[in-house]
């Protein structure tokens, strides 16, 4: 039981629960100095990383809002110039082709009707195809305003066969629809304020074990 005043019935933003609201008025630590803030931290990032099938420094929680954790996707693997595989059935698919072009790479989108989803044979041959330069490939798990979920297990499958890297925007499926980052995703981007009940403006982040290699532990320390 939520114990809301309404029950609003959208993917979200959705109704914060009251005990969710009372967690929020207790006093805050000091994020850059105080140890407590780190314990909390951690203790959200390893609940956050059983969900998800990885490992607690695999995870990052910034405050901003959910579109910011796609951007740092693309800016991070997207470079002047290269080729990304865009596969898109609504309007957050095209939001990738969109930060693709604004960080100077170049789309080529595989475009679905709204109401169809991602066939993973045919995103194999336009991957061999059309996109067979790209590195990198994005995708939305649940196009929100439709309501349309992709099978993210048989998609992530069939992106790792051709040998590419998979971003996935789980904004609106995180917490309410099993995900494995193993099944091939190599990084992962969720928000508070859809299935985990939370106010907006805090990205969760998933990397591979791949990619988060590099900064492996830096972040509070730890080896898990
Ligand atoms: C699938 C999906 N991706 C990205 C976003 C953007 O999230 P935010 O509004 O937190 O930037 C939303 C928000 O509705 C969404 O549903």
């Amino acid at each position: 039981m939520l114990a809301t005043d309404t029950l609003i019935v959208t993917p979200g933003p959705t109704e914060i629960p009251h005990r969710i609201l009372l967690a929020m008025a207790r006093r805050t630590t000091n994020p850059d100095l105080d140890p407590e803030f780190f314990r909390r931290y951690d203790e959200a990032r390893s609940m956050l990383a059983e969900m998800l099938g990885t490992k607690r420094n695999n995870i990052i929680i910034w405050v901003g809002e959910a579109m910011s954790g796609l951007e740092a996707a693309i800016a991070n693997l997207v470079r002047s110039g290269d080729k990304v595989a865009v596969l898109s059935n609504g309007i957050f698919g095209d939001a990738f082709a969109d930060l693709v072009t604004a960080y100077g790479g170049v789309p080529i989108i595989h475009r679905v009707e709204y109401t169809k989803v991602l066939d993973p044979d045919k995103v194999i041959s336009f991957l061999r195809g059309e996109a067979r330069d790209a590195r990198v490939v994005t995708m939305v798990h649940c196009e929100t305003p439709s309501g349309t979920l992709n099978g993210l297990k048989e998609l992530a499958r069939a992106v790792k066969s051709e040998g590419k890297l998979l971003i996935v925007d789980a904004v609106s499926s995180i917490g309410g629809m099993e995900i494995d980052v193993k099944w091939g995703v190599d990084i992962l981007i969720g928000g508070s304020q859809k299935v985990l009940n939370l106010p907006s403006g805090l990205t969760i982040l998933a990397v591979s074990d791949e990619l988060g290699k590099p900064w492996r532990g830096s972040i509070t320390g730890g080896s898990t």
